[in-house]
């Protein structure tokens, strides 16, 4: 079974970013990434209503932290502490030693390379320190910029599962994306 232990909390750092904890005063940025609607896009879920919900999010993330139960790293450039997206592991089925990625990036941020550096970092993060096997990820089969980030980094679409996801009226499908650590 895999083992993981994220306390102290592993801060990251990249050419140009810094990937570190995210905390109760990240709240408005945080916000902003669970409300923008151009991030929403094709993540199929509820925007954030409010700071206290938003809030009660970060909570929950620390103690599933504290717990090694999943990990997100916010997202900020070097010369300031303000957060622009978050990437993380969460859904870990540690006996399979297999985790989920996730990651949204503000949109004044996009198409400058942030996100493939940060996600570098981090798989290698995923594989060398937590010694996971696999990673997946779960993609709207539309969201191309997704899709090209994912193959970019040398996952490979594993499936396709057919109107398997509910939202708002509508059936969506789910492409599943993977990289086995003998394959990075
Ligand atoms: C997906 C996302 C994180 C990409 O972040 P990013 O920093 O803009 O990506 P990068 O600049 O590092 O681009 C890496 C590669 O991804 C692909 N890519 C990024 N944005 C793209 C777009 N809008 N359309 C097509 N391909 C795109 C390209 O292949 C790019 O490589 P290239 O620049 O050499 O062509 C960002 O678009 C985002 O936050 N989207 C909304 C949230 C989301 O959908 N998250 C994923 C849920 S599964």
């Amino acid at each position: 079974m895999l083992s993981v232990n994220f306390n102290p909390f592993p801060i990251l750092s990249t050419q140009r970013l810094i990937l570190r904890e995210v905390k109760e005063g990240d709240v408005e940025e945080i916000f902003f990434l669970r409300s923008d609607k151009r991030i929403l896009q094709h993540l199929d879920r509820e925007p954030a209503k409010t700071l206290d919900e938003v809030l009660a999010f970060i909570k929950k993330i620390n103690e599933q932290q504290r717990n090694n139960d999943c990990i997100l790293w916010g997202i900020s450039l070097k010369e300031e502490n303000k957060l622009i997206g978050t990437l993380g592991f969460w859904n870990m089925k540690k006996e399979h030693y297999r985790a989920e990625i996730g990651y949204v990036l503000h949109p004044d941020h996009q198409r400058k390379g942030i996100m493939n550096e940060a996600l570098a970092k981090v798989l290698e993060y995923g594989f060398v320190i937590m010694k996971l096997h696999s990673v997946e990820a779960n993609v709207n089969p539309d969201n191309a910029a997704s899709i090209n980030l994912l193959l970019k980094n040398k996952f490979i679409r594993e499936g396709n599962f057919k109107e398997n996801y509910f939202f708002n009226g509508n059936f969506f499908d789910s492409a599943i994306y993977s990289l086995i650590t003998a394959n990075q």
